[in-house]
């Protein structure tokens, strides 16, 4: 009989001759036989027909039913730029393959009739642990953009982090949100521009300031040129690429901000654990870090007043180290010892996976992806749904594991496969 490995490479490759073939030569069936290579396939091999779309929200079974519909709607260069990892794309791939090194321990017979999903992060409830990770250009995907996102979050209380280059402003998604969001912030190399977006989110009521640290050098975004080179449109009508000041134009929360100064992709390269004080100095948000990977940085920012940390690799987009972040939530929850709240993001779709890292330790999941396939195949509607099965999954792997709360997960539930 063939070893589960053989079984999976002749899956594998009948799924890369279907995308191959003349016949199948779908742009959603090579998305979805791509996406096929690094998720796991089983629950699909006896679905209708690879290539057969959803029609609407509701007929989703899964996150990943949306992925295909977003392809076909959204232009390849706005497809590619979501789907892109880097270099070689080994920390976007492990990202879904780390969730296979740490298995499940269920409990039985704890009357898990009800079940209480919410968390408190900083004094806020939410329903979910499940949060809207911040991503930019939302526009990219739907014109509604940040503002259908913001009300799919409202119809299911999740909080949601904006991103900085977000095409719609801080305080339109926050009125749109309805309660306050989380603002997070690229830093940029100039002081002058960070102080200015911190003002602002500071004004805007953000009562968390989520400071990006994994964008500080330049990157191959191989996927993303690939498919950029597939588009047919002029780039150039939409967007005038030939400075960072031209780039951000339509993105809002910079109007106002001069940016001239600013050369190449305005990555934050000189940020240091002394930007980060001086940020402190300048307002009454309280700060996290986004793109924390180690648990000698997890110590440190610690030692450095954060008052949290978002383990994250960027979804795989910032550099390409390879590690996914399961695999290294629970040395960063070790060295962290509790002192302040851990949450984590980068390849999570399930609610398995997202009760494997509560179970660890961290207190909320964030996808982002998953909730831009929602906005790109159907829009705000798009976005609710992602956002309910992730709620709807996340329910039921706690109840499957016979926990009632999240206050009851802990890293018994959990271990490391062998
Ligand atoms: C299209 C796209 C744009 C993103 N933009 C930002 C951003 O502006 N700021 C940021 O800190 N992270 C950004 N991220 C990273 C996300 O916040 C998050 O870390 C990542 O998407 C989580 O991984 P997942 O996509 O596998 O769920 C972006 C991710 C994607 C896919």
């Amino acid at each position: 009989m063939n070893s589960p490995i053989v079984r999976a490479a002749s899956r594998r490759r009948f799924l890369q001759y279907l995308a191959g073939s003349p016949l199948f030569a779908s742009h959603a069936l090579s998305a979805y036989g791509a996406e096929t290579l690094s998720k796991l396939p089983d629950p699909m091999i006896w679905a209708p027909a690879a290539g057969e779309l959803i029609g609407k929200p509701k007929d989703a079974i899964n996150v990943f039913d949306f992925e295909p519909v977003a392809r076909k709607n959204v232009p390849p260069a706005h497809f590619g730029y979501m789907a892109s990892g880097l270099d070689d794309e080994v920390t976007l791939r492990a990202n879904r393959e780390g969730f296979l090194k740490f298995q499940l321990l269920p409990r039985r017979l704890n009357d898990v009739s009800k079940v209480d999903t919410s968390v408190e992060l900083f004094g806020t409830k939410y329903d979910s642990p499940i949060f809207v990770c911040p991503t930019g250009g939302n526009q990219f995907f739907h014109p509604d953009g940040e503002l259908a996102v913001a009300k799919a979050a409202r119809a299911g209380n999740h909080l949601q982090i904006l991103s900085t280059s977000s095409n719609f402003s801080v305080e339109d998604v926050t009125n749109a949100r309805g309660v306050p969001i989380w603002f997070q912030l690229y830093a940029s190399p100039r002081w002058e521009v960070a102080q200015a977006l911190i003002k602002r989110a500071d004004a805007a009521g953000c009562p968390v300031l989520m400071v990006t640290v994994d964008r500080i050098a330049g990157r191959n975004q191989e996927t993303l040129f690939r498919l950029m080179r597939t588009d047919t449109r002029e780039c150039a009508a939409c967007h005038d690429r030939s400075s960072f000041a031209a780039r951000s134009v339509r993105r809002h929360n910079y109007d106002g901000i001069d940016l001239t100064a600013i050369s190449g992709g305005g990555e934050s390269s000189n940020l240091s654990w002394d930007s980060v004080k001086r940020m402190r100095d300048v307002t009454r948000m309280k700060i996290v870090l986004k793109g924390i990977v180690t648990p000698e940085d997890a110590d440190l920012a610690v030692q450095n007043g954060i008052d949290g940390i978002l383990v994250s690799n960027h979804g795989g987009r910032g550099e390409d180290n390879g590690r996914s972040t399961i695999d290294a939530l629970p040395e960063i929850l070790a060295a962290v010892k509790g002192r302040i709240p851990v949450i984590v993001d980068s390849g999570f779709r399930r609610g398995t996976d997202a009760v494997k890292a509560l179970a660890m330790g961290a207190q909320a999941v964030g996808i982002g992806r998953p909730y831009l396939w929602g906005l790109g195949a159907f829009g705000q509607e798009g976005v609710e749904r992602v956002l309910e099965i992730v709620r709807t999954e996340t329910h039921a792997a706690m109840q499957q594991c016979g926990a009632r709360s999240l206050q009851e997960l802990n890293p018994a539930f959990v271990r490391r496969a062998s």
